[in-house]
């Protein structure tokens, strides 16, 4: 069977790379390979951890870029050089116009540190999620992978997992705690699925 060609893209530490390698080295990645990461930030450490894993990798910084036009040009194009299929937001902090999820539609899939719909949408990311939920005083908390369109953590959600919140719990804490007991487990789960997905549609 054609594997799901996937790009990865990422802007910092990249612990959720790191669950997506880890499971295609226990082959728990059977219908999707991992051929490109993609990182907004040159200092990302999620490029060394591609980089440690033998995956090709490639800076895209909007900033450097400078413009959103010439910045998603330079991501279209490579996706092209790596005939992308698939596209797996984990940890990416960039925003992605419109016109480009309207180009991947249920292509794009994202990480959310949070059950949507709470604590979700524009300025909810990394840590100032975990903050949010805290200052709310929620017992639970969890993550969500879903698919990405032109609306901040507004696609179909695909898996959702529940955290308990303790007490102490700092933003730190529950962060790792989320990432341990959910994202890490759902994410690897969520791309096989739709890998699967896709891969059967490539034979037909
Ligand atoms: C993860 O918690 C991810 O869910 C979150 O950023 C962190 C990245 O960590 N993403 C968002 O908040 C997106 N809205 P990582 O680089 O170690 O995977």
């Amino acid at each position: 069977m054609l594997k799901t060609q996937i790009a990865v893209f990422v802007s910092g530490g990249g612990t959720n790379l790191q669950a997506l390698l880890d499971a295609r080295a226990t082959g728990k990645l059977s219908a999707g390979e991992i051929v490109l990461v993609l990182s907004s930030r040159a200092d990302a450490y999620a490029l060394t951890r591609a980089e440690k894993a033998g995956v090709p990798t490639v800076v895209c910084s909007r900033k450097a870029l400078g413009s959103q036009d010439a910045f998603e040009n330079a991501i279209n194009a490579a996706l092209s050089a790596h005939n992308i299929d698939l596209i797996v937001l984990a940890g990416f902090m960039s925003i992605l116009s419109k016109s480009f999820t309207d180009a991947w539609p249920e292509r794009i899939l994202n990480v959310h540190p949070a059950l949507i719909p709470s604590f979700c949408g524009q300025g909810f990311y990394g840590l100032r999620v975990h903050e949010a939920a805290l200052a709310r005083g929620v017992k639970v908390t969890g993550a969500t992978v879903h698919f990405v369109n032109e609306i901040p953590d507004g696609g179909r959600i695909l898996l959702q997992k529940a955290v308990s919140i303790e007490d102490g719990d700092t933003p730190e804490t529950l962060q790792r705690r989320v990432m341990e007991q959910a994202e890490w487990l759902l994410l690897p789960q969520a791309v096989q699925m739709v890998s699967e997905t896709i891969a059967k549609e490539k034979v037909q």
